[in-house]
């Protein structure tokens, strides 16, 4: 992928954290999906009084990308301000092995996007659990 894609993906999810709704614990994050179509499709975090049932950012925008028919999926990108920047929770770990098994997973810290730490969903759960047997 080429470094100017990533840096463009790296700021979709820095503009797309603008949109969270981090109401308890103030900690926003932005999160951008690449298409096999070349098409960005980004969320945010949205939390509830009910803290349990948060929604990450990397799951809103890929609930709003399988929703809207998007199926292959090259690259997330994900923005929060935290040291390095954040890595997925557990839950998002594993709709990304199932929905985006092939994907890059790129992630900043939000004060200083040009540094990126890149992995892949593979390497983020390995044997994930895909269907029922
Ligand atoms: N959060 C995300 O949106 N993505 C991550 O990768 C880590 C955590 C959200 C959930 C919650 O709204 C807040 O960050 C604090 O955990």
């Amino acid at each position: 992928m080429a470094v100017a894609s990533k840096r463009n993906l790296v700021r979709a999810a820095a503009r797309a954290r603008l949109g969270a709704v981090a109401t308890y614990s103030n900690f926003k994050v932005g999160a951008a999906l690449l298409t096999d179509g070349g098409t960005i499709i980004s969320g945010a975090n949205v939390e509830s009084a009910s803290y349990g049932l948060t929604c990450c950012a990397e799951r809103v925008a890929l609930f709003t990308a399988l929703t809207a028919g998007h199926k292959n999926f090259e690259a997330i990108a994900i923005v929060a301000a935290a040291p390095r920047g954040p890595m997925p929770c557990g839950a998002c770990r594993q709709l990304l092995a199932e929905y985006a098994p092939n994907a890059q997973v790129w992630i900043a810290d939000s004060r200083h996007l040009a540094t990126i730490r890149s992995f892949t969903v593979k390497k983020l759960l390995p044997g994930a659990f895909l269907a029922v047997p």
